[in-house]
């Protein structure tokens, strides 16, 4: 069988071409069975159901046999079969069986099934090798490629924006900073601050939170960009929903205003529901079994609602009259919290909501000014089970406008003046948003923290694998 080539277990459950001499490749993840037959059951991380190894024990070695435990890395070859066992289609009647390396049952972390996801986090690197994760990352992989999928074919440009930047986009301070000086003996200035103009870069520089800001320029040439990259807070929340380091994807569009702008993020989040529904099938489904028995009629549900559009100040008064007693009291002008936000989507309206028109004093400096003096164009996107899941805005494009708004809340005008050539030279309306992508990927696999949905999280005091 020495040019038999390797076909992936995926493909194999769908065929139906039997009798011929298959060769698979993968990990153990069950042996059952008897002094006669064992039935060794293979994934090789191609689809989340395994193909069964039918073996006549005593046509193979003992010893050979005695390895081949939960975890072991083998190939079989065979005959491709119909099963007669219930709930697979195609087996494999081994003729040959070589490990190539053997998981000690003794101290291998993943012999037996049911672990807490607490735990499994502490094995990160083994986790891909249990069938949640292996279904939680063939569904991120699966979303990466919806996303560049939706925005190519609507016309879009990827940009690279940069992961080391001077400018904090959402002037929110939570930034990691990138030296290289020596934390021990810095160099110092007159006044004994830190002297960043002998560092690397000649000045201080952060790990980008946003790429909005490098998004708008090139949608001011472009027309219409995203950007889809890792991005950093140094928030110090331990939540199920914030990460320090989580991807964020972010379309930027010249003359769409705060409509467009919503019509694109219902659009846009309604295509990728709905990709994964029907690519991600097998995997939905198991977690749907497995760890949300909801899962699939959220996913239905919100992908057949028309999601209500309100604003921040009616918000307030619903939340005002809510029949609820909130951790953190309602009032105009606070920032709303999760339990407000989850009130709205999964009480009130019970579908997703697309909130607008937020009290300025809690966004960002660049969202477009309304009229009232109070209040600026910006929309979050609310979800079930996770709240905020996109936060956006229309841009203020007036020059005078953006700058007045930079000095009410003394921000950093020189620095940035390539920001503000935008509104200086052929300003136009334009909006944009940040789809959290690990928000998105909680909703769609129902799992229920964030740390369980990205292969290696970044959040306080974690960092080790
Ligand atoms: O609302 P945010 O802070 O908006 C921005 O960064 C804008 N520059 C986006 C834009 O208009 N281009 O973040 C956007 C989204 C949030 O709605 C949330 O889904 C996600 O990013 N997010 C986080 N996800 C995980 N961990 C965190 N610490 C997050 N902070 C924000
Ligand atoms: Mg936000």
């Amino acid at each position: 069988m020495k040019d038999l080539k390797r076909t992936r277990i995926k493909e194999l459950l769908q065929s139906e071409d039997f009798d011929r001499k298959v060769l698979i490749k993968g990990w153990i993840r069950t042996k059952r069975g008897n002094k006669n037959i064992a039935f060794i059951a293979v994934n090789d991380g191609s689809t989340i159901n395994n193909i069964q190894a039918v073996v006549d024990v005593h046509s193979f070695d003992e010893e050979l046999l005695k390895k081949a435990t939960t975890g072991a890395s083998l190939e079989i070859s065979g005959t491709l079969a119909q099963s007669s066992g219930q709930g697979q289609s195609v087996e494999i009647q081994a003729d040959n069986i070589f490990i190539y390396g053997e998981a000690d049952p003794e101290t291998y972390p993943l012999q037996k099934k049911g672990h807490s996801m607490e735990f499994l986090r502490e094995i990160a690197h083994l986790r891909f090798r249990t069938n949640t994760f292996g279904a939680v990352f063939r569904i991120r992989h699966a979303l990466t490629f919806a996303i560049h999928k939706y925005f190519h074919e609507k016309g879009f440009f990827n940009i690279h924006s940069p992961i080391i930047t001077s400018s904090d986009a959402e002037g929110a301070g939570e930034m990691f900073r990138v030296t290289t000086l020596d934390p021990v003996n810095p160099p110092l200035n007159e006044k004994k601050e830190v002297d960043f103009s002998e560092d690397f870069f000649a000045r201080p520089t952060n790990l980008t939170v946003s790429g909005q800001l490098e998004a708008e320029l090139g949608a001011l040439a472009l027309g219409g960009v995203y950007t889809f990259g890792p991005t950093f807070r140094a928030e110090n929340s331990n939540t199920p929903r914030h990460l320090a380091e989580f991807w964020m994807i972010e379309p930027e569009v010249a003359f769409n205003d705060i409509n467009d702008n919503m019509d694109l993020a219902e659009e846009f989040l309604k295509y990728l529901i709905k990709y994964a529904l029907e690519n991600c099938k097998d995997d939905i489904e198991f977690l749907n079994k497995m760890v949300d028995k909801e899962l699939l009629n959220t996913l239905n549900h919100v992908n057949e609602s028309v999601f209500i559009r309100l604003g921040y100040t009616e918000a307030i008064e619903i939340l005002e009259k809510a029949d609820q007693k909130f951790e953190f009291p309602v009032k105009w002008g606070i920032d709303l919290q999760s339990e407000h936000e989850r009130y709205l989507v999964e009480k009130h309206f019970k579908k997703p909501v697309i909130l607008s028109d937020y009290p300025k004093d809690i966004k960002a400096f660049y969202m477009k000014q309304n009229d009232d003096g109070k209040t600026v164009r910006a929309m979050d996107v609310l979800f079930p089970r996770i709240g905020e899941i996109i936060g956006g805005s229309q841009r203020e494009e007036i020059m005078e406008k953006l700058l007045g708004r930079i000095r009410e809340m003394n921000l950093p005008e020189k620095d940035l003046w390539w920001f503000l050539d935008t509104r200086r030279y052929g300003s136009v309306v334009h909006s944009g948003f940040g789809l959290g992508f690990e928000r998105l990927m909680l909703f769609v696999t129902g799992m229920s923290n964030i740390r369980d949905v990205i292969p290696f999280p970044r959040t306080p005091r974690n960092a080790e694998f």
